[in-house]
């Protein structure tokens, strides 16, 4: 059978606005539906996006991960758009720092940073939660880790936000981002080798190219694996964790009362308001799920915010419930491909919240809240808040 046929374009303002009915609507409609405004087969309920997420002969990433062929034409090189053998290969280069093991001996530094800046916040009272909270674990520790020079870190958080933006199909806000997509990889090319840090992440990396096969003149294009994935996420997920506590102060007083549960529930933020929302895959073979057909040479979207809340795997997927066992969430997607920073990622967040929990009884809005409009990210763009 051939995928039913939806006009929903999942890049609009509209959808990206409020998408969970959307979602739920190309849930409902077919295991596999075919978004005729986007040119895209899409893949929305839990089980069939973790398969398809581990059948990677099928879905495959070295022809690109977004959803226009003007981007996916000109692919960055990295991790995330690689098969194996390569992507294995590279993966193998840039893991090291991001394992949980290596990450502990960053512990205290990370906790003490976010200890300091959550005094200084609570001392204000009022702040933005996104500008001068959650910005400040990614953009600052992060770059200094990754021993990115002080000029071009100011940019990065525009480039990656770009980056993102260029990966939806191709309406005006992938033409805009192209530009400055292009900007990123020009700087991280042209940094000089000697003005990374010696020592930081970045300095590793281009010290050792260990496999003959590599070519270490695409080293630099690496580097920005470390910036480009590692940023608009970890913000977006933080801010939308202050959010839900704003909007759910009784799931905060449960957090509050058992800070063990702290872990438990990043999880469940990263369930209900998956940061990365989709990416896409090119098609290899005729593939099945059900009795519908997905054709060889088609380009598929993996929805992990839908399956997030697909009712066929999460009873009341809508609830904020933070003692839920989250655990199998598609935030990070899943697979060869899964995120390589997701241990970084979910140690920022459980610093910061154990500083919050520690000191915070109420979050207020303290003035309108933004969303910041993205083709892939979902977060917001300003949040003020008055703390108690
Ligand atoms: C809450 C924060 C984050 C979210 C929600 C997130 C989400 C994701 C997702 C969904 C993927 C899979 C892409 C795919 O299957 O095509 C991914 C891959 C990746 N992420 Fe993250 N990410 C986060 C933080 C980070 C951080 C902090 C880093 C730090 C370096 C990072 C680095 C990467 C890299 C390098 C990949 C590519 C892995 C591969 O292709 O093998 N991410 N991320």
């Amino acid at each position: 059978m051939i995928a039913p046929a939806s006009d929903i374009d999942i890049y609009s303002e509209d959808v990206r606005a409020d998408p969970w009915p959307h979602y739920k609507a190309l849930r409902d409609a077919g295991p596999i539906v075919h978004l005729t405004n986007n040119d895209l087969f899409a893949i929305s309920r839990f089980k069939d996006v973790k398969a398809a997420l581990g059948n990677w002969k099928t879905f495959s990433s070295a022809k690109g991960v977004s959803a226009n062929e003007e981007r996916n034409a000109n692919v960055s090189g990295g991790v995330l758009e690689s098969d194996d053998p390569v992507h294995a290969q590279l993966r193998s280069f840039l893991q090291g720092p991001l394992l949980p093991g290596n990450l502990k001996k960053l512990e205290l530094r990370f906790q003490q940073s976010a200890d300091e800046l959550v005094d200084r916040l609570f001392a204000q009272q009022r702040f933005d939660a996104v500008s001068e909270l959650a910005h400040h674990l990614p953009v600052n520790i992060v770059s200094e880790l990754v021993g990115l020079p002080e000029e071009g870190r100011a940019n990065m958080l525009d480039w990656a936000s770009a980056s993102f933006d260029s990966m939806g199909s191709y309406n005006e806000r992938a033409r805009r981002a192209e530009p400055k997509r292009a900007e990123a990889l020009s700087y991280v090319r042209n940094i000089p080798r000697d003005k990374l840090l010696p020592g930081s992440w970045g300095d590793t990396l281009l010290s050792n190219p260990k496999s003959e096969t590599f070519d270490p003149k695409n080293a630099k294009d690496l580097l920005f694996n470390y910036v480009g994935p590692s940023l608009d996420t970890t913000i977006s997920a933080i801010g939308s964790a202050i959010w839900l506590f704003y909007a759910h102060p009784e799931q905060w007083d449960i957090v509050r009362a058992d800070p063990a549960l702290i872990p438990k529930a990043i999880e469940e933020i990263l369930r209900i308001e998956a940061p990365v929302q989709h990416f896409t895959r090119h098609v290899t073979h005729d593939y099945a799920i059900e009795d519908v057909t997905l054709p060889a040479g088609s380009r598929t979207v993996m929805m992990f915010a839908s399956a997030n809340r697909d009712e066929r795997k999460w009873g009341n997927p809508d609830d904020f419930d933070v003692r839920r066992d989250s655990r199998e969430h598609l935030a990070f997607g899943a697979g060869p491909h899964m995120c390589m920073g997701m241990h970084l990622a979910k140690f920022e967040m459980r610093c910061l919240l154990t500083a919050l929990a520690a000191r915070v009884k109420r979050f207020h809005l303290a003035g309108e809240p933004m969303r910041r409009p993205n083709n892939t990210l979902r977060g917001f763009g300003v949040l003020p808040v008055r703390v108690e």
